[in-house]
C-alpha cells in the first residue's frame, strides 16, 4: 500500500520552499506510514531528473543540517515530475494515465494539493472532476487548497460551491499553515489539558487579550500579490482569526475534526459584525513608508499594511471582552504572541499594588519565534520596606525540549495524508471568517474613516494606534521576544 501526492503549482516558491522539505523531513524522521509518491504538476518543462536536481538543491537550503545527501537519494526516487497545463482536459487524462501507470494495480490514496495562484483553483478542480481523478472508490481522493480562500464572502461561497460540486466535505483540506504550528496546538493543550486555566479563562477575570502576529520583513517581492489583498485579506481573515478561535472556543467533546470546528465555528459566529459606523472607531489601518515605491504598487495605493482590530464575542464566557487583533509588515520585529490580560485586583491593600491593567497578571503565550509562555505577577521585592515587582514564570520550548521545531507542514501534510482534518478550516469556518472580514474591507474601500495612518518601518505600527489602545484604558503589549 501507497500514497500518492500531486502538487498542482510545482515549479512554485511554497513547493520548493515549504512542501517539499516537509515531506523529506517526514520521511527522514520515519513518519510516514506508507510510502508516498510526490507528483508535481505545473506548464514548466523539466523531465524526472531535472525537478528531483532542483529540488534536492532547494531542501539542502531549506531543510539545513537535516539534509542527508544519502536519505535524500532514497526519497527522491519517489519524486516525478507531470508537465501540464490546468486549462487543458487533455493534460488531465494524460496526468490520470500517468497515476496509474506509476502507482500500478496497487490501490492508492491521491491527496491533490492546490498550490497555483488562487485564480486557477476553480479551473484545476472542475479539471480534476471532469477526469475523475476525485472519484473515491477502495482508495481516498482529498483535495488540500492552500489559503487565500477566496477574496470575499461571496468569492469563498462560490469557490466551497464549486469544490463541492466535485468533492465532498470530508475530502477537502483548507490550510492555514497557523493551525499546524506546535505552539497554536499547544494552546488547546494548555487550556483543555491542565486544570487551572480554564477555570478563569473567562470574563471574570480576563479584561481583554491581544493577538499580535508582527513582522519584520516588508512585502518584498509578493508586492504586487499584496497590493491587491493587504492585511486583512493576508493575514486577519485566516491567521489572527484561527488564533482567536483557539483561544476563545469551548472544550470540544472529543478530540476529532468536526467536534472541533463545531466549537471554532461558534467563536466567529459569536462575533459582533461591525456595523459601517463601528469600523471607523473599532478598527485602525496603517501604511509603512516606503511601500508605495516598491515594485507592482500603485504610487497612490491605500493598501493597509497595518491593522487593529476590536472584536467582541457575544457569549457567556466572552460577553465584555475585547479580543484586540494586530498584524503588520515592517515592524520592529517577528512576534507572534497572544496576551491574556488579566484584571487588576480588586482591592488595593498594598500602597505599591497594581494601579494600571499593565502591572495586572498577564499571560503571554509566545506563538514564535521565541516560543514559550510566560506568567507575569507581581512579587515583593526583598527590602526592608513594602515595594512590588513585575516578575514571570517562562517557560521555554528551546530549554524544555530542545531541538528545532517541526515545521507546521510537516503535521499538517502527514494530517492530510492519514485523514484528519482537525487542523483544516471547515467550508463554514472560511465562510464565518470573511462574513468578519467583509464589512471591513468595504468600509475601508469607501470610506476615509479610520484614518490610513503612516508609519516608520522598524516599529510598532503608527504611533496613533497607541492612543488609540489608551484612549480604551489599555496598551499594548509590545515585547520582541529574547532569542536564543
Ligand atoms: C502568509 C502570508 O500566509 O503568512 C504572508 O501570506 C506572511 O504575508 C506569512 O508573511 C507569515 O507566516 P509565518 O509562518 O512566517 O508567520
Amino acid at each position: 500500500m501507497s500514497d500518492t501526492i500531486v502538487i498542482f503549482g510545482a515549479s512554485g516558491d511554497l513547493t520548493s520552499r515549504k512542501l517539499i522539505p516537509a515531506l523529506y523531513q517526514l520521511h527522514r524522521k520515519g513518519r510516514l506510514k506508507k510510502p508516498v509518491r510526490i507528483v508535481g504538476f505545473s506548464r514548466s518543462k523539466f523531465s524526472h531528473d531535472e525537478w528531483r536536481t532542483s529540488l534536492a538543491e532547494s531542501t539542502a537550503e531549506f531543510a539545513g543540517e537535516h539534509f542527508d545527501a544519502e536519505r535524500w537519494e532514497t526519497f527522491a526516487q519517489q519524486i516525478y515530475y507531470h508537465p501540464g497545463d490546468i486549462s487543458q482536459a487533455d493534460d488531465f487524462s494524460s496526468l490520470s494515465r500517468f497515476l496509474d501507470e506509476i502507482e500500478g494495480s496497487e490501490p492508492s490514496g491521491r491527496v491533490y494539493y492546490l498550490s497555483t495562484a488562487p485564480r486557477f483553483y476553480e479551473q484545476a478542480i472542475e479539471q480534476l472532476g471532469r477526469a475523475g481523478l476525485a472519484e473515491e472508490g477502495e482508495s481516498f481522493r482529498r483535495i488540500i487548497i492552500e489559503k487565500p480562500f477566496g477574496t470575499d464572502l461571496a468569492s469563498a461561497k462560490e469557490l466551497n460551491r464549486c469544490v463541492h460540486q466535485v468533492f465532498s466535505e470530508h475530502q477537502v483540506y483548507r490550510i492555514d499553515h497557523y493551525l499546524g504550528k506546535e505552539t497554536v496546538q499547544n494552546l488547546l493543550v494548555l487550556r483543555f489539558g491542565n486544570s487551572i486555566f480554564e477555570p478563569i479563562w473567562n470574563r471574570n477575570y480576563i479584561d481583554h487579550v491581544q493577538i499580535t502576529v508582527a513582522e519584520a520583513v516588508d512585502v518584498g517581492s509578493r508586492a504586487g500579490y499584496y497590493d491587491t489583498a493587504g492585511v486583512v485579506r493576508d493575514m486577519v481573515q485566516n491567521h489572527l482569526l484561527q488564533l482567536l478561535m483557539v483561544t476563545a472556543m469551548e472544550s470540544p467533546v472529543r478530540y476529532e475534526a468536526d467536534a472541533i470546528r463545531n466549537e471554532k465555528v461558534k467563536v466567529l459566529d459569536a462575533i459582533q459584525s461591525l456595523q459601517l459606523e463601528d469600523v471607523g472607531s473599532d478598527t485602525f489601518r496603517g501604511q509603512y513608508r516606503g511601500y508605495t515605491s516598491s515594485d507592482g504598487v500603485e504610487p497612490t495605493s491605500h493598501t493597509a499594511t497595518f491593522a487593529a482590530l476590536k472584536l467582541g464575542i457575544d457569549n457567556w464566557r466572552w460577553q465584555g471582552v475585547p479580543f484586540y487583533l494586530r498584524s503588520g509588515k515592517a515592524m520592529s520585529c517577528r512576534t507572534t504572541q497572544i496576551v491574556i490580560q488579566f484584571h487588576a485586583p480588586p482591592h488595593k491593600l498594598f500602597a505599591d499594588s497594581p494601579r494600571d491593567l499593565g502591572e495586572a497578571n498577564r499571560l503571554v503565550i509566545q506563538v514564535q519565534p521565541a516560543e514559550g509562555i510566560q506568567l507575569h505577577f507581581q512579587t515583593k521585592v526583598p527590602d526592608a520596606e513594602m515595594r512590588m515587582r513585575q516578575t514571570d514564570l517562562s517557560f521555554n520550548y528551546q530549554r524544555e525540549f530542545r531541538g528545532a521545531m517541526p515545521e507546521a507542514y510537516e503535521r499538517l501534510l502527514l494530517d492530510a495524508l492519514e485523514g484528519d482534518a482537525s487542523l483544516f478550516a471547515r467550508a463554514d469556518e472560511v465562510e464565518a471568517a470573511w462574513r468578519i472580514c467583509d464589512p471591513i474591507l468595504q468600509a475601508w474601500q469607501q470610506n476615509d474613516r479610520p484614518t490610513l495612518y503612516m508609519y516608520d518601518p522598524g516599529f510598532w505600527g503608527p504611533d496613533e494606534c497607541r492612543e488609540w489602545m489608551l484612549a480604551q484604558g489599555r496598551e499594548w503589549f509590545d515585547n520582541c521576544p529574547v532569542l536564543g
